[in-house]
């Protein structure tokens, strides 16, 4: 079978990709530097496939230890590179450290990957791209204009785009699958493995999730005051199993169909955007319990609202996001509990 390097693989979204991958009999090679995930995510891929992907611990802005890991591993036929600093608002304090790392780590890579003739990507972006669509553009499809951005981690999603396209236009050997995710919940529905955010969390579910289990006295809405039917900020929340799926598809199609165009763009999102308060109700009714939570001001660059039109996805993919809301939301929950060791 086909092996898969999956870079950012102990991290949240890339552990969750390496068990489909896996369970779909890929054979996958983690590389991670470790700086924001746990190298016992490992045995949680374990406990869950029954087997431990290869894992490197290297920093993908490494030529020397990159391409020792390809050498070591010659059945490579293709890279899911999601190893990214991630924090919006540690990018604003240090934007040369998300430039070096998000920037340096994808050419690193595209050289790496180019000398040892491994000729297909997927890449990690975001919904970050497109910033606050205009009404013409809701749900937002992959033709939407992409928008000056607002943090330097959203420009570093801009900027890798730009660089595979560049590549691409000169390699034409390289295909690029570019996937745009919206935002991404939940965990694996064994617990075995999902989010672990570092220190207090900056992103909606895990601080509900970390209020639910008490170790935040309450949730702060931010705003009710936005142009939105509940006046709450509306997002496009997608279970993380689901879009992990996506890689899964996007892998198979970058393997065996021809007639591909050499960089594609898919939107990865439900096509259903959800309130911040209507996320509240919903949380609270599939897990009784109840959560306190307070309306403060706006958060500033907070978007009002983005959700996906996936139809290219669903369609040229044969992908759907289909979780429903009450199940993910249970995960998350089921996996916070784990990890606070709160008994049912
Ligand atoms: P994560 O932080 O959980 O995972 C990223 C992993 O990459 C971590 O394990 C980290 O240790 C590793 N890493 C970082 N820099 C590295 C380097 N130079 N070399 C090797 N490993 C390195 O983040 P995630 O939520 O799983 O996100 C995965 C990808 O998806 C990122 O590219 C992120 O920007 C993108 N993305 C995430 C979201 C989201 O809301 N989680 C939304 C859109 C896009
Ligand atoms: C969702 C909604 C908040 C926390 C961020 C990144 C983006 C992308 C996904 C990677 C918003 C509200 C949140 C809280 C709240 N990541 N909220 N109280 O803002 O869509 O995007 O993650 O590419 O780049 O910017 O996600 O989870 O932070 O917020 O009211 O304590 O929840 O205002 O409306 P966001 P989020």
């Amino acid at each position: 079978m086909s092996r898969i390097l999956v870079t950012g693989g102990t991290g949240y979204i890339g552990s969750h990709t390496t068990v489909e991958l896996m369970q779909e009999g890929y054979d996958v090679t983690i590389v991670d530097n470790l700086s924001n995930s746990s190298i016992d995510v490992l045995d949680g891929i374990e406990a869950i496939t029954g087997k431990k992907p290869e894992f490197a611990n290297v920093d993908c802005g490494n030529f020397m230890d990159l391409d020792n890991v390809f050498r070591q591993y010659p059945d490579i036929v293709g890279v899911i590179h999601f190893a990214a600093s991630k924090a919006v608002g540690e990018s604003v304090e240090k934007p040369l450290m998300y430039y070096r790392n998000n920037l340096g780590s994808l050419v690193t890579l595209l050289e790496v990957m180019k000398l040892h003739q491994v000729h297909n990507i997927v890449f990690s972006s975001s919904c970050t791209v497109y910033g606050q669509p205009d009404k013409d553009h809701l749900p937002v499809d992959e033709t939407a204009p992409i928008q000056k951005a607002l943090s330097p981690y959203g420009n570093t999603k801009q900027i890798n785009e730009e660089i595979i396209r560049d590549e691409a236009h000169a390699d034409k050997q390289l295909h690029a699958t570019i996937l745009r995710y919206f935002n991404p919940i939940g965990a694996h529905p064994s617990a075995a493995i999902g989010e672990l955010p570092n220190g207090v969390p900056q992103n909606l579910l895990p601080y509900v999730t970390q209020t639910a289990a008490g170790l935040r006295p309450e949730l702060r809405v931010f705003g009710n005051d936005y142009n939105t039917p509940d006046g709450s900020c509306i997002r496009d929340y997608i279970y993380v199993v689901d879009l992990a799926k996506a890689h899964v598809k996007a892998i198979g199609r970058m393997l065996t169909v021809e007639d591909r165009e050499q960089v594609e763009v898919f939107n990865l999102g439900t096509g259903k955007g959800v309130s911040v308060l209507e996320l509240i109700r919903a949380f609270e009714a599939a897990t009784g319990v109840k959560l306190p939570y307070v309306i403060v001001g706006r958060r500033e660059g907070d978007i009002e609202q983005v959700w996906a039109k996936p139809d290219k996805a669903n369609k040229v993919l044969g992908w759907k996001a289909d979780t429903p809301i009450r199940d993910v939301l249970l995960s998350a929950w089921k996996w916070e509990k784990k990890i606070r060791k709160i008994e049912d």
